[in-house]
């Protein structure tokens, strides 16, 4: 199997208008290069309009609009929003794949950058949207294997002074219970969800670890485990019409860190539902 072959499975998309977070880089773009191929339209959320204006130049495509985003911001998540319902009120897919890794920076809420857009920028795009959809959709959150880590029950997702990994992993682990719950709890019936992992990737994510790991990851990760191109296939995978309300798609490799997708039973161990007691 190849990309190439893989992406043979997948339908035309055609008949598909989707939202998309995080297209400027790594698998966000690896995954906008694959909707392109596959026909779909395509509306970019993104912060940086100079950056998305260049790749929407690059792939001579028409079905295509950009939407200015910051998932830092309650205020520009909630504007953002309200321009894509009033521009494109036929949207049926929204891909939360946005995601930052990082020690230093605050959101305009107050949260560490790295818990305050991977876990409550995208909660916040959920809570603020659920309720203005009027037609089903499906919204597909981009989750990570370190979503499997151990959560201590001192955790405070509040705090702005943890480690780069502590605050990447209980974003991620926060997010990944948050999807169980909005499967479980179906408030709005209009709406499915879809978790996906990417598995492990060479991309731009890893830029502020010191500079010899990103330099040696460029390298490295790519051989060992997946290209953009590959990773970006479970989210592909997620917006395709076979994937249902509650499905989890990861890449089917030892410990979920490479390869092609496959379905997986959402783990118990990470439903956590006492977080949100
Ligand atoms: N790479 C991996 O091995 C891996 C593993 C597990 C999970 N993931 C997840 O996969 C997703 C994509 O990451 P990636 O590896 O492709 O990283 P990346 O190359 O750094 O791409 C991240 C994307 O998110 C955008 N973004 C970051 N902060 C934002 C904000 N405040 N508002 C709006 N957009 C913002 C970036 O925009 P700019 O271009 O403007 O910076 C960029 O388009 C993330 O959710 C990440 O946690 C990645």
């Amino acid at each position: 199997m190849n990309v190439k072959k893989y992406l043979t499975k997948i339908e035309d998309l055609s008949h598909k208008k989707i939202a998309l977070t995080g297209a400027t880089s790594g698998i966000g773009l690896a995954l906008l290069k694959h909707l392109v191929s596959k026909n779909a339209y395509v509306v970019l959320l993104v912060r940086n309009l100079t950056k998305a204006k260049e790749i929407v130049g690059s792939l001579n495509y028409s079905k295509i609009d950009i939407i200015e985003y910051d998932q830092s911001s309650y205020k520009s998540i909630e504007k953002a929003i309200d321009e894509l319902l009033v521009k494109h009120s036929d949207i049926d897919t929204i891909v939360l794949n946005a995601g930052v890794l990082s020690k230093k920076g605050i959101t305009e809420e107050g949260y560490s950058l790295t818990i305050g857009v991977n876990y409550f920028g995208v909660r916040h795009f959920i809570e603020y949207i659920s309720p203005k959809l009027t037609k089903e959709t499906k919204i597909v959150i981009q989750g990570s294997l370190t979503a499997g880590a151990r959560l201590s029950k001192k955790t405070d997702i509040t705090r702005t002074d943890y480690g780069i990994f502590k605050q990447y992993n209980t974003s991620k682990i926060y997010l990944e219970a948050y999807f169980n719950k909005l499967v479980k709890d179906n408030s709005y019936p209009l709406i499915s969800y879809v978790l996906t992992e990417p598995g492990i990737s060479s991309t731009r994510i890893s830029r502020n670890l010191p500079k010899v790991v990103y330099a040696l990851g460029k390298v490295f990760l790519p051989i060992v485990f997946s290209t953009p191109r590959k990773a970006s296939l479970t989210l592909l995978t997620g917006i395709s019409d076979k994937s249902k309300n509650g499905d989890f798609i990861v890449p089917r490799g030892i410990y979920n860190m490479s390869g092609f997708p496959k379905y997986k039973k959402f783990p118990p161990k990470r439903e956590r539902e006492y977080l949100f007691e």
